[in-house]
């Protein structure tokens, strides 16, 4: 070890040795002798996971914040109620709960979906029917007034979008979700606030309780020499990372860091006091219900000169000081890092670093679902192949989130290397990909947009619903069955990797229906310069009334989807905590992969992304050939002299028995 990562651990005994005593007294008499010893064990654990990423954040000021953050997690546990508490208790018996094959994601807006939230609970059952037993609610705190990003702009993380309900329709949503041994999670925007959020205007007003709350320079020196290495996010409407405020400093104006939309003000964490109280909003919420947090925009919240200012050291040291006292408060909650990165840079937030440090359980696995896509424009899947056998292993305690589509754009997150190690130019593939699901190649199926274009560098993202991107809309338009038939494949092809690659599949609301892109944002001024709304549609309950009938559209997809969650939750190989090795066997159009859970028998899962029949070799490199078929897009494959054809289009998997 290090003479530095030694010092930071004897620092942190140190100060612990000191604290204890007195905070186990303070403790006694806020929870009573028993929840006091289990606070206490708690602490001793987290002991380094609190106390060096306040050493290497804050310096000397690390053991005052270190008891201010202790105290501020005993106080949120005193507070917490006690069902809460026993969710707790059954998830400290089984920390892997949510690595189980039962866990299964669903994603929607609350609105978009029923409304308001009172009216949450009665559509619980379309849920269950798919085997839902996580609900990610789309944003819902109260947001500014106006344009608010799709709710990611917050004006009050303790109050409810009146327009959705109110702070107790949420704390009940949370109470049906968990009779139902559900879970909910929500976002907490942490890089930014909306400039109306409280801390904002007295950060505005010269408060001195937010002083250095947010970053204002006085001039563009600072804000040039940053803007110079810093990729724009929005940079058709939002160009640079800064904001003129005229109010600002006393009234003089300033640069006000925005690194999204002008009105998203970028929390300054240099500043110990921004951490406590994002710290504070957290805990209340978990107090609330909430078990888990999707982190928005994580790779964003430390900011150094000359770099990207994304995926900073520093931002990881901050993540791991924020969930270690969060779990200290209310051990059963798992943060979810939304990091659209690289795959170079995803795994740490996972706690993936030179040395596993507990950050986050879950994270967007960004780079599979980029890959899916680009696997399916091309036919081929070296480059998905190359991509992820050479990302580096998640740690064990940690899972993915697999996915097919959510409500963000898709930004092609490939790398150079990995494109030239199979012989593509990273650049010139890229823009393949946008002119492909923009519909602008031709002989695409794919009826998306360009989100974000950036004619200086040539970048762009990519727009549109599932259903949209596999041509179920193109075939609908033009009444072709074959193409529809190829559009529904593609949907269930892709949704089946994404089901037993391992992690929390992740169900994003209207795919199961096959909802396409949805033009009604257009007629709303504040939505219609943004085109990510046209793959947030609302949820059409005609549609879902006709999920029944498997000679619809909707049944043929609803069903397919439904039954990969059946036989998922049968697999105990499909468990979190081990990881996916994909493999070659033979067939550049096939995506093999093969997991296996200490506990259970192999698994071997194909997708074949071409829409002609693939043979591939059943035995050399899985064996497979001696496992049973447990599920497939075309019903029972049988392997012949250890081979296997599988139909265009089409999925197996493959279990040992
Ligand atoms: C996240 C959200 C995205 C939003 C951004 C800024 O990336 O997914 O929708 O625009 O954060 O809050
Ligand atoms: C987030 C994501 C980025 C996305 C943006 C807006 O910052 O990291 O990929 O494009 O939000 O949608």
């Amino acid at each position: 070890m290090s003479t530095g990562a030694e010092r930071l651990r004897a620092g942190a005994r140190r100060a612990w040795a000191e604290l204890r005593p007195v905070l186990a007294a303070e403790a006694v008499a806020a929870l009573g002798e028993a929840e006091s010893d289990a606070f206490l064990a708690r602490a001793d654990l987290a002991l380094y996971d609190v106390h060096e990423p306040l050493a290497i954040l804050y310096g000397d000021a690390a053991d005052a914040l270190f008891a201010r953050g202790l105290r501020a997690a005993l106080a949120a546990a005193a507070e917490r109620p006690a069902p809460l508490r026993r969710i707790d208790r059954r998830r400290e018996i089984d920390p892997a709960w949510f690595q189980r094959s039962r866990t299964q994601g669903y994603v929607c807006y609350v609105d978009r979906f029923c409304g308001t939230l009172d009216r949450l609970p009665g559509r619980l059952d379309h849920l269950a029917g798919l085997g839902t037993t996580y609900l990610h609610l789309m944003p819902l705190l109260r947001p500014r007034e106006g344009e608010n990003d799709g709710g990611y702009a917050v004006a009050d993380y303790r109050a409810v979008d009146p327009r959705l309900g109110t702070m107790a329709d949420l704390e009940a949503v949370a109470a049906a979700l968990h009779e139902r041994e559900m879970v909910l999670c929500i976002d907490l925007v942490l890089n930014h606030t909306a400039r109306e959020h409280p801390w904002a205007r007295g950060w505005l007003a010269g408060d001195p309780s937010y002083a250095g709350f947010y970053t204002a320079f006085p001039d563009r020196t600072m804000p040039d020499a940053y803007d110079a290495t810093i990729p724009e996010v929005f940079p058709d409407r939002a160009p640079g990372s800064f904001s003129w405020v005229p109010e600002a400093r006393g009234g003089a104006g300033g640069w006000v860091w925005t690194t999204f939309w002008p009105y998203q003000w970028d929390l300054d964490y240099t500043n110990p006091e921004v951490t406590l109280a994002v710290l504070g909003e957290i805990t209340w919420l978990a107090n609330r219900g909430v078990d888990v947090f999707r982190m928005d925009a994580v790779p964003f919240m430390w900011k150094r000169l000359g770099t990207s200012c994304q995926n900073q050291p520093e931002g990881h040291s901050l993540l791991q000081l924020l969930h270690a006292l969060t779990r200290l408060a209310a051990p059963g909650v798992v943060f979810k890092a939304e990091a659209i990165v690289s795959p170079d840079d995803l795994v740490a937030y996972l706690g993936g670093h030179d040395r596993y440090r507990p950050e986050c359980e879950l994270a967007y696995h960004n780079s599979l679902m980029v890959l899916l896509w680009s696997s399916l424009a091309t036919q081929d899947v070296r480059l998905a192949r190359q991509a992820l056998r050479r990302m580096r292993p998640i740690p064990p305690a940690a899972s993915w989130c697999t996915y097919v589509r959510g409500h963000d754009d898709i930004g092609w997150a490939v790398t150079d290397e990995d494109a030239a190690a199979v012989g593509l130019d990273g650049f010139g593939h890229r823009r393949f990909l946008n002119d492909f699901y923009a519909g602008r190649f031709a002989g695409s199926f794919a009826r998306g947009a360009l989100f974000q274009e950036n004619e200086a560098t040539g970048d762009a993202r990519v727009s549109g619903s599932t259903a949209s991107l596999c041509g179920i809309e193109d075939a609908l338009d033009r009444d072709d069955p074959v193409a529809l038939d190829a559009g529904v494949r593609r949907l269930l092809l892709l949704y089946s990797i994404v089901y037993a690659f391992g992690g929390i599949p992740l169900l994003y609301s209207g795919d199961e229906l096959a909802l396409r892109n949805d033009a009604s944002y257009l007629e709303d001024p504040a939505l219609a310069p943004d085109n990510r709304w046209m793959h947030r549609p609302p949820m059409d309950w005609a549609a879902a009334a006709r999920a029944t009938d498997p000679a619809t559209l909707e049944g043929r997809v609803c069903t397919g989807i439904r039954r990969l969650g059946e036989v998922r939750r049968s697999l105990l190989a499909l468990r979190g905590g081990v990881e996916s090795a994909v493999v070659d066997t033979g067939s550049d159009a096939v995506l093999v992969w093969r997991r296996k859970h200490p506990r259970s028998g192999a698994f071997v899962g194909l997708a074949n992304v071409s829409p002609q029949p693939q043979e591939v070799d059943a035995d050399t490199v899985t064996g497979f050939g001696t496992f049973a078929w447990v599920h497939g897009s075309d019903g029972p494959l049988g392997v012949r002299d250890g081979r296997l054809t599988v139909p265009g289009l089409g999925f197996a998997w493959f279990a040992e028995p």
